[in-house]
């Protein structure tokens, strides 16, 4: 999808992710120390907003205006202090270039083509510290098959081996893993990927 297919998307409802954050983030993060975080193809930022009302400042990324305008809608209702640490970039993500500089890097539910997909992973581990941590998570290639909602289109699902292998050489795998997520239709099945530049951030796993 383009970016103005996902602004339709948008448009058409109210939330289209609804506004609690993802729970394997909530499950990750909440343990970890607070500080820079990139969230890459944000929507409508209902992770970036948690993340900054846990103090975290964070940069919120996605190339569908309509999203980033409702996360930042949204972010009204909260405290100044809480706004002050969100920046809202237009951007597509798969032509950042981007600075080592964050402690957490987010890719949740970016589904792209196997190329496009390295790319944005490889701006990913660039934009860490050398102790910070990448997320990326996913609908599971078995998902299709096995799970229910999420894209129908194979080339675009991925493996928890395929988000490893993409990292190879780049930094270090500490954990990937196939994931189940019950939403209201059944089971759906996810894959996450957590991975950091150097082996310094692998002591930040928890849980
Ligand atoms: C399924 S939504 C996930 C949104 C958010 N990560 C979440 O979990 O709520 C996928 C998002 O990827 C964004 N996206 C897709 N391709 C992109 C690209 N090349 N650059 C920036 N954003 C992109 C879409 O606009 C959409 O907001």
């Amino acid at each position: 999808m383009d970016a103005t297919a996902w602004d339709n998307k948008y448009a058409a409802a109210d939330l289209v992710y609804g506004s609690p954050p993802n729970q394997a983030l909530v499950e990750y993060a909440t343990a970890l120390p607070r500080g820079r975080a990139l969230d890459l193809a944000a929507g409508e930022g209902r992770n970036a907003l948690w993340l900054a009302t846990r103090g975290w400042e964070v940069t919120a990324v996605d190339f569908s205006a309509v999203g980033l305008q409702k996360g930042r809608r949204i972010a009204e209702k909260s405290p100044k202090s809480v706004r002050d640490r969100l920046t809202w970039v237009h951007a597509d993500v798969t032509k950042l270039s981007t600075e080592p500089g964050y402690d957490l890097v987010l890719v949740l539910y970016l589904h792209l083509p196997a190329e496009q997909r390295r790319r944005v992973i490889r701006s990913a581990i660039d934009a860490l510290k050398p102790d910070g941590i990448l997320m990326i998570l996913g609908h599971h290639s078995l998902n299709i098959a096995d799970g229910v909602g999420g894209p129908q289109d194979p080339e675009i699902l991925y493996t928890p081996e395929d988000l490893a292998s993409d990292v190879d050489g780049l930094g270090v795998v500490i954990r990937a893993e196939k994931r189940l997520r019950d939403t209201d239709h059944g089971t759906a099945i996810d894959a996450l990927l957590l991975a950091s530049r150097s082996p310094l951030g692998s002591g930040n796993e928890r849980g």
